[in-house]
């Protein structure tokens, strides 16, 4: 894409937001509050929290209907697209749409690298020095195994690919270092995702989330969240794509977080130029604060879900604006803030989830509307669809995100607590114990 730095920002955008979970509709009530906003187009098939805020684009975004979309993206004057999930920037949907007068926010292929490949993403961070586990990739089973059974220390399996979360294996023992590898790359219960598999070191610590917007050279960061990855109270039971999140964590002082910039956002994003590869739009690491320091768990090329909720429900500026000058290498020159309030998302799950996700019980409690702001708390949507008589029902194994803010952590995470009671349906849970972790670090002072 050409740079314009002398373009005026569009008055009036027509916008395209790629994806349908809960974080696109954070974002895309984020968006709708822009003045610059002119139509929002969503997804197809997006659940009727997006279609409240939008129009569904009537084409499919899949490669094959390439010439449809490009024919319908001009005829509705799209001045911009986002992108919210992974996949579609894994398969160059970045590439395909960006033109000099379309920008799209979101990486190319080549950079959404970073997250769809963690062998590349390795490489990567050894090459420039990166903090994170010692690792290995391997493509050959036997020598996989080999290794794993050589070593004595816990490890991690993770399939190089993207497997929506579930690829990662937190092993205590041998036994189940070796069952992870098999299924990567002998039952391939990843499929080709798990062809190659990255081997790491078990890291200990409290674990962050780190976003920052990237346009090329600017690297501006966010505040940071923390995300309660395991399904039950207390981080008990297997991994999820994410149960609930606060944002901000006392974590990360302004020294420290300038140190991980410096040793972790710019050695990414000057390695990747290096290769001849730009990295425009969100770069998130996954960290774990170690006793050696903070060190990277992973990359994403994309905001985090439920992280997205609680930045969006701090979020204070025009979010529209803010991303369309990222992506036009233009960042430098976008004003935001966030609301001094910490904020809590606590994520209500269907029956299942993760292993599985029962579909179609009735949701009571969405609201209609979100409201403009987050003082009285917001239901995000997520996994839902309407039935054909309108009633709204579950679809999905997360399906609504309730978020608020409060005057401190233990408040905000009470009152979204509160919230989350009040989404009903058949088979709903959720964890009563998001922010817990840092609370008691807050009061104990520890
Ligand atoms: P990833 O998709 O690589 O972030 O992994 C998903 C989750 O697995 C992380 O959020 C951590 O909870 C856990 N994890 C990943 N890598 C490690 C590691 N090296 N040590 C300990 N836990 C890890
Ligand atoms: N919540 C973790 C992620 O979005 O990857």
């Amino acid at each position: 894409m050409t740079d314009s730095p002398s373009q005026p920002i569009p008055d009036l955008l027509n916008v395209l937001l790629v994806g349908s979970g809960g974080r696109e509709h954070a974002l895309a009530w984020r968006l709708s509050q822009s003045p610059r906003l002119g139509k929002l187009f969503v997804e197809q098939n997006a659940h009727p929290g997006l279609l409240a805020l939008g129009t569904a684009c009537p084409e499919d975004l899949g490669a094959r209907n390439r010439f449809n979309l490009e024919r319908w993206l001009t005829r509705e004057q799209i001045g911009f697209v986002v992108v919210g999930p992974e996949v579609p920037l894994a398969e160059g949907l970045a590439d395909r749409l960006a033109t000099p007068h379309r920008p799209v926010f979101g990486p190319v292929k080549a950079a959404a690298r970073i997250e769809s490949d963690k062998a590349f993403a390795k490489t990567l961070m050894r090459q420039t020095s990166i903090p994170t586990g010692e690792g290995r990739a391997f493509t050959s089973l036997d020598a996989a195994l080999a290794y794993v059974t050589e070593r004595d220390e816990p490890c991690v399996v993770k399939a190089a690919g993207l497997c929506a979360g579930k690829g990662v294996s937190v092993c205590e023992t041998r036994e189940q270092a070796i069952t992870a590898v098999r299924a990567c790359m002998d039952t391939r219960q990843f499929g080709d995702a798990g062809q190659t598999v990255v081997i790491e070191e078990r890291l200990e610590g409290q674990e962050v989330s780190l976003l920052a917007l990237v346009d090329g050279r600017t690297i501006t960061l966010l505040d940071t969240v923390q995300d309660h990855k395991q399904v039950g109270e207390g981080d008990k039971g297997p991994n999820t794509g994410g149960m609930g999140t606060i944002c901000p964590t006392p974590l990360l002082g302004d020294e420290e977080l300038k140190t991980v910039a410096r040793e972790v956002f710019v050695p990414a994003v000057d390695g990747l130029r290096r290769q001849g590869i730009e990295y425009r739009g969100v770069l998130f690491a996954g960290l774990m604060l170690t006793p050696a320091g903070p060190k990277v768990l992973e990359f994403n090329c994309r905001f985090g879900d439920p992280e997205t909720q609680v930045l969006m429900a701090r979020f204070q500026g025009d979010l529209l604006e803010t991303l369309w000058l990222t992506a036009q290498g233009r960042l430098a020159e976008a004003q935001f803030s966030f609301d001094p309030r910490p904020a809590c998302c606590v994520v209500v799950c269907s029956a299942g989830y993760p292993a599985s996700a029962r579909s179609g019980d009735p949701i009571e409690g969405l609201g209609a509307t979100l409201p403009r702001t987050c003082d009285s708390g917001v239901i995000f949507q997520a996994g839902t669809r309407a039935t054909k008589s309108g009633e709204i029902v579950t679809s999905g194994g997360r399906v609504a995100g309730a978020t608020c803010l409060g005057e401190d952590l233990a408040d905000a995470c009470a009152r979204a607590t509160a919230l989350a009671e009040s989404v009903r349906f058949s088979g709903a849970f959720f964890r009563r114990d998001i922010g817990s972790r840092l609370i008691r670090k807050t009061v104990s002072g520890g």
